[in-house]
This record gives C-alpha cells, sequence and structure tokens, in this order.
C-alpha cells in the first residue's frame, strides 16, 4: 500500500517566523530603541496581548477600516468579547487610567514593543502579524512634545543606519474646527458623486475625512480641487501647527506638508505624521509604505473614560525597518565571538567538556562548543568560523590523564597543560591578546 504523505502545517497567511540569522537585525532594533528611548526620557510599559473589543471600538474609532475589516475578534466561554490588538495606543491609555499613571509628574512619556495583529491583505511589509515599537508622550499640549517624537524616531533610524527618510506632516484640527471643515468637503464631494468610487461614496456618508486618502486614480483629479484643512483651522489649531512646523525648521529637520494625509485612525487632533523612505511604493497603492506614523490625540484620554488629557505619540512597523536595513545593506557586527573553543573526541572527552565549560563560564571566560561532533577538525573549522582566540581540546588521551591542549587559533601553535592550570594560562595569554 502506498504510504499517505502527511501534509506540512504552514504558518498562517500574514505570519512568518523569525529564523536564528535573521534575530541579529532585530535585537539591533531593540537595543538602538532602547537605548534612544531612556536618552529622550521614556519608559517602558508592556500591556496585553489581547483587549476588551469595546477599547478598540472606542479608541481606534469605530468607522476606521482596522475596527470594520482587520480585527481579531473572539467570544470567550464567559460571552465576553476580546479583540488580539490592531494597535498599542487604546492599551496604554487604558494602562494610564487603569493603573493611576496621572497621578505621576505629567507629561508622561512612555515607550513599547510588541506585535500587532490586522486581517489585511498580506503583501511585502504588510502582515497580518507585525511588530511595532512605539512612543507615547499622555499630558502635555506643547508643540515641542509633537516634535520631540519625530526626532527620536529619526534619530533612530538614523543610529540603525538607514537614509533617503522623509517626513510627511499635516494638521487635522480639533473638535472645534473640524465641523467646518467637514462640511466644506462633504458640499464639495457631493455633487460629483458619479465621479468617484464605490469606497469613496461610502466615506461621504460615514468619515468624509477619508476621501482625503483615497488611492483610486479615479478620484486623484477630484481630491486635487478639494478644501483644504490648513484653510479652517482655527486660531489655536493655526497657531500650534505653526508651531510644530517652526520647531522642525529651527531642527533643520525636512518635512512635506501633505494636505491629504488625514490617517486612519479616529483619535487624531492636531499634528498628524508619516515617515516613509523615499522610494518604497505600497505594491497595491503605489503610495509610499510608511515606516512609522502617528500624532496628537488630545481627547482620547478623556474618551475612554479619564479627565481631559493631551498626548501625542506615534508607532513604526520593524519590519518594514528591518527588510530597507537589508536593502541599503546595513553591516551589523555579529555578536561578539567567543573568546574559547571547547573541542572534545570520544565519550570520556566529551564528559570532561561539559564540566569544563561551565568552569570557563564561572571564570567569566566566553566560551562556546560544538559537542555532537565527531571530528576535531569539522569542530576547530568552526572555532576558526566563529573567530576564538584559543581552542582547548579534550581526547580520550587528556581526559584520562587530566590535561589539555590548547591551541592558539592565529598560529596554529599547540602545548599540553595540566587541566588545573588551563583557566589561570587562559587568562594570562587573552590579556595578552
Ligand atoms: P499605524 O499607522 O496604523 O499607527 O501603524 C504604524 C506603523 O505600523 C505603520 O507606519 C507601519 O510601519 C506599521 N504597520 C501598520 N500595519 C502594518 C502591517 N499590516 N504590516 C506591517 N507593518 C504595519 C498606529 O498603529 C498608531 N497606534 C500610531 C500612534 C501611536 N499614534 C499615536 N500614537
Amino acid at each position: 500500500m502506498p504510504r499517505k504523505k502527511t501534509k506540512l502545517l504552514q504558518a498562517p497567511r500574514g505570519t512568518y517566523d523569525i529564523l536564528p540569522e535573521d534575530q541579529i537585525y532585530w535585537e539591533r532594533v531593540f537595543r538602538v530603541v532602547k537605548e534612544l528611548a531612556n536618552d529622550y526620557g521614556f519608559e517602558k510599559i508592556d500591556t496585553p496581548i489581547i483587549e476588551d473589543t469595546e477599547l478598540f471600538i472606542k479608541g481606534t474609532g469605530q468607522t476606521t477600516d482596522i475596527v470594520e475589516k482587520q480585527m481579531y475578534t473572539l467570544k470567550t466561554k464567559g460571552g465576553s468579547s476580546l479583540t488580539l490588538r490592531p494597535e498599542g495606543t487604546p492599551g496604554i491609555i487604558r494602562a494610564y487610567l487603569q493603573n493611576g499613571l496621572f497621578n505621576l509628574p505629567q507629561p508622561l512619556k512612555l515607550f513599547y514593543f510588541g506585535p500587532m495583529f490586522r486581517h489585511e491583505h498580506p503583501q511585502a511589509g504588510r502582515f497580518r502579524q507585525f511588530y511595532q515599537f512605539g512612543f507615547e508622550t499622555i499630558g502635555g499640549t506643547e508643540p515641542v512634545l509633537d516634535v520631540q517624537i519625530l526626532q527620536l524616531f529619526l534619530h533612530i533610524l538614523k543610529d540603525l543606519g538607514l537614509k533617503k527618510i522623509g517626513v510627511q506632516i499635516n494638521s487635522l484640527g480639533c473638535p472645534k474646527c473640524r465641523p467646518a471643515f467637514r462640511r466644506a468637503l462633504i458640499d464639495y464631494y457631493k455633487n460629483k458623486k458619479q465621479k468617484i468610487c464605490p469606497d469613496c461614496e461610502r466615506r461621504l456618508k460615514i468619515n468624509p475625512l477619508r476621501l482625503l486618502d483615497c488611492k483610486e486614480e479615479k478620484c486623484q483629479p477630484i481630491k486635487v480641487g478639494a478644501p483644504l484643512f490648513l484653510d479652517y483651522l482655527c486660531q489655536e489649531c493655526h497657531n500650534h501647527f505653526k508651531s510644530v512646523l517652526e520647531f522642525l525648521d529651527e531642527l533643520e529637520m525636512p518635512y512635506f506638508l501633505n494636505n491629504h494625509l488625514v490617517r486612519g485612525l479616529d483619535y487624531y487632533t492636531k499634528t498628524v505624521f508619516e515617515v516613509w523612505f523615499d522610494e518604497k511604493k505600497d505594491e497595491a497603492s503605489q503610495a509610499p509604505l510608511a515606516l512609522g506614523a502617528g500624532g496628537r490625540y488630545d481627547d482620547l484620554v478623556k474618551q475612554l473614560g479619564g479627565k481631559a488629557t493631551p498626548a501625542v505619540g506615534m508607532a513604526a512597523g520593524i519590519e518594514r525597518i528591518i527588510a530597507l536595513m537589508k536593502e541599503q545593506e546595513v553591516k551589523i557586527s555579529p555578536r561578539l565571538a567567543p573568546k574559547v573553543f571547547l573541542v572534545q573526541l570520544g565519550e570520556l572527552g566529551q564528559r570532561k567538556v561539559l564540566k569544563l565549560f561551565e568552569e570557563l563560564h564561572q571564570a567569566n571566560i566566553s566560551v562556546a562548543e560544538s559537542i555532537s561532533k565527531p571530528s576535531i577538525k569539522s569542530q576547530l573549522k568552526i572555532a576558526d568560523r566563529l573567530g576564538s582566540k584559543f581552542s582547548l581540546i579534550l581526547g580520550q588521551q587528556e581526559a584520562l590523564d587530566g590535561s589539555v591542549i590548547i591551541r592558539d587559533m592565529e598560529s596554529g601553535v599547540q602545548e599540553t597543560l595540566p587541566k588545573d592550570r588551563v583557566i589561570n594560562e587562559l587568562k594570562k595569554r587573552l590579556a595578552k591578546k
């Protein structure tokens, strides 16, 4: 009878494994983000991956694509509705309120890492489980706080070795000035209904601001003539935005004023921005693929049940950053080479090596081995590849008479030493290297 082939299971569509060979990039991103976030006064926070569905409906926004189409929601046995977080901001604000973090000196500056989940159409740079790092500054209205978040993000990208980064910025006003702009936008689009795409027809009814975000060819000429938010900003929003731009000029940070930048989340007020690689386009829309994005959200804390508390933040897509690091061939130094490599032969040699491994560790000498490899030659090859300074060789004979062969990997010179002298001898020789 022919044997039935077992079908190999695959990771769910839009998810992927981060293999050992790639960890070096991830570690680098985490390290740079953590160091710079601390330098800029941000403290780390972790929130659950799963939250009450209501948090995202109220926080991210009922009419956003994320809430309408992209959430992974499940019913618990107890009947409640939980959702895998599609973004980090609502969870951070919930934690801020739940844990009374508003009692700490404000503004409170927080940063985070973690997986997010969105049921999107997977393609290059767009996943269903993806990782973000993000920053939120809660409890301050000052324009300088908006700019500091952008400055920190650009600093991170620069330290990661990335080039050709561009900033797009806009202001979305506040609940005082937005209704007038919304009205103007509806009036403008109302008699052009036949010329816009079906999505835009829907947007016109439920979320007119998103009309400006449409990437359909057909809608572009109409968009060009649409009213500009900047003409409708109230005095307060106008001054705030002017100040943000002045700070950017002061920092000599190039930016592009994009009147059509509206963002896909409902909570933004005043400043919004996106940071992107100049040359990379989104496969579906041919729009630039944002590396990170964010803005001010002065009403979210109140909407989630707290006191009126202004805030500003951003988040970045780590996969997109790493893809760009690879594309721009950013060099990353590999992990520090282990100073000593342990080579064994035969079962007795193996046994002694396990012990010696621990002794070297305790003496703070970095050490590596390849204990399952049978031949000395192949083990020495690995030692060479790793860049170890010395190898310690323990064969059957050495194991029996309590000695060890020490081999200088550069010169190839070997010497036999009693095992109990080997650590001191190594320390001496390593100090000279
Ligand atoms: P967002 O624009 O939805 O904003 O996402 C921020 C970044 O996450 C994007 O610029 C992109 O790099 C990455 N990203 C988003 N979706 C995907 C995906 N499906 N696959 C890969 N990468 C993706 C937020 O999430 C807001 N919480 C940002 C924020 C924080 N605003 C204020 N505070």
